[in-house]
C-alpha cells in the first residue's frame, strides 16, 4: 500500500506536469490507474469530479429542486433525456446540440419533434458548473446527473452514478430515428431495441418503469384506441373504463398534442404503481402493455415481480440506469467538454 502511495503520487505529478501543457486536458486521476491495459484505463467512475469540481452535486440537485418544484413533469422530461441521449451514439449529449452548419440535430427527430423537453434547465445547471469550475463538467455527464437527481427527488431509487463521459461533435438524426423504440413496438421489437444497446429484458422492463413518472401524447397511443390491428378496433388488452377516459382525452381525430399520464394514478411519483396498472390493463402505451402481454421471454414475471415488489424495482431500475448510462461513453483525449451543451466548441 505505501509503495503504491508514493508510485501514485509520483505518477500524478508527472501526469500534472504533462497535462498542464495541454490545451484542455481530460483531468482525472483515473488516468494514472495502470490495472492492466497499459496505463490506458478510460472508465467511468463516482468520484470523476472530487477534485476538479466538488460542488457539482450540490450545484446539479439545486437547479433540479427548484425546476421539480415549479413543475414536476420535469423530473420526468429529463429522466427521459438521458435515455434519448444514451440510445444514439452512447451518451455523448449529442442529443443537446442544436442545428448548426456542421450539425443537424436531434432535436427534429420522429421520436423527439414536439415531444422531447427540459433543455432550458440542462442550460442552468450548465451555466451554474461553467461558473463554478469552468470547461470541467460534460453535458453527458449533467444529462446522466439529472436523470438521477429527478429520479431521487420523485421519490425513486438513489445509485453511484459513474462520471467522466465526454461530449461529442456530432449528433446523429438518423440514429434517434431508428435506435429509439416507437410506442406501437411489439415486445420482440422493444427486445431488439435494447438488446442492440447491450440491455436484456431486465433492463427493458426495469427502465421501461421510468413511466410511472410523466405523461405521453395522445398521437402516441390513438392508434390503441381507434385501430389497434387494422381492423378499427381498440387494443382488447385496454381494461373498458381506462378506454373510455382516454378517448375523451385522445378522438380520433385531431386532438394529437393532447396530454395523459403515463401513471395516472401516481403521476409525479416514482413508484411502482406503473406495474399494477400495467396488471390491470391500465398501461397507457401499447409498449407499456405488451411488457405483460406479449408473451416474449419472462417479460410478463418481471412485470408481476415489480408490481407486488417496490424494493426489487428500485434495486434493479438503480443497476439498469448505470448500465444504460454506460453506453458507448466518450472518453480520454476523444470528444471534449462543451462550454454550451446546445453547440460543440
Ligand atoms: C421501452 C421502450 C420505450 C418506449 C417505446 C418509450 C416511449 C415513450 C413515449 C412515446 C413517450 C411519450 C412521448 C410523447 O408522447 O411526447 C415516453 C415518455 C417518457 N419516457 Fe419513454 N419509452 C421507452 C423507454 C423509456 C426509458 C428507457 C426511459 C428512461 C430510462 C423512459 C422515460 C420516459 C419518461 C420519463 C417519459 C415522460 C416524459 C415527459 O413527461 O416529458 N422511457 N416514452
Ligand atoms: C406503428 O406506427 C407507425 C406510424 O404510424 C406505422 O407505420 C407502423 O405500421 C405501426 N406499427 C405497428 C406494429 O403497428
Amino acid at each position: 500500500m505505501a509503495f503504491f502511495r508514493v508510485s501514485f503520487s509520483v505518477t500524478v505529478m508527472v501526469f500534472l506536469c504533462f497535462t498542464l501543457s495541454q490545451a484542455h486536458p481530460p483531468f482525472n486521476f483515473d488516468w494514472v490507474d495502470s490495472g492492466g491495459n497499459g496505463g490506458g484505463y478510460f472508465g467511468l467512475f463516482p468520484e470523476y469530479y472530487q477534485y476538479s469540481c466538488p460542488a457539482v452535486h450540490d450545484i446539479v440537485m439545486s437547479v433540479l429542486e427548484k425546476a421539480i418544484a415549479n413543475e414536476a413533469r420535469m423530473a420526468a422530461s429529463l429522466l427521459r433525456l438521458h435515455f434519448h441521449d444514451c440510445f444514439v451514439q452512447g451518451c455523448d449529449a449529442s442529443v443537446l446540440l442544436d442545428d448548426s452548419s456542421s450539425i443537424i440535430s436531434e432535436k427534429q427527430s420522429n421520436p423527439n419533434r414536439n415531444s422531447i423537453r427540459g433543455f432550458d434547465v440542462i442550460d442552468e445547471i450548465k451555466a451554474r458548473l461553467e461558473e463554478a469550475c469552468p470547461q470541467t463538467v460534460s453535458c453527458a455527464d449533467i444529462l446522466a446527473l439529472a436523470a438521477r437527481g429527478s429520479t431521487v427527488l420523485s421519490g425513486g431509487p438513489y445509485w453511484e452514478l459513474p462520471l467522466g463521459r465526454r461530449d461529442s461533435k456530432t449528433a446523429s438524426i438518423s440514429g434517434s430515428n431508428n435506435n429509439i423504440p416507437p410506442p406501437n413496438s411489439t415486445l420482440q421489437n422493444l427486445i431488439t431495441f435494447f438488446n442492440r444497446q447491450g440491455l436484456d429484458e431486465v433492463d427493458l422492463v426495469a427502465l421501461s418503469g421510468s413511466h410511472t413518472i410523466g405523461v405521453a401524447r395522445c398521437v402516441s397511443f390513438k392508434q390503441r384506441l381507434y385501430d389497434q390491428n387494422g381492423n378499427n378496433q381498440p387494443d382488447e388488452t385496454l381494461e373498458r373504463s381506462y378506454y373510455y377516459g382516454l378517448t375523451s382525452v385522445c378522438p380520433k381525430s385531431g386532438g394529437d398534442n393532447n396530454i395523459s399520464p403515463l401513471d395516472f394514478a401516481s403521476p409525479a411519483k416514482f413508484d411502482n404503481t406503473y406495474f399494477k396498472l400495467i396488471l390491470w390493463g391500465q398501461g397507457l402505451l401499447n409498449s407499456d402493455e405488451v411488457l405483460l402481454t406479449g408473451n416474449v421471454g419472462k417479460t410478463m414475471e418481471l412485470v408481476k415481480s415489480y408490481a407486488e415488489d417496490e424494493a426489487l424495482f428500485f434495486n434493479q431500475f438503480a443497476k439498469s440506469m448505470v448500465k444504460m448510462g454506460n453506453i458507448s461513453p466518450i472518453t480520454g483525449y476523444n470528444g471534449e467538454v462543451r462550454m454550451n451543451c446546445r453547440q460543440v466548441n
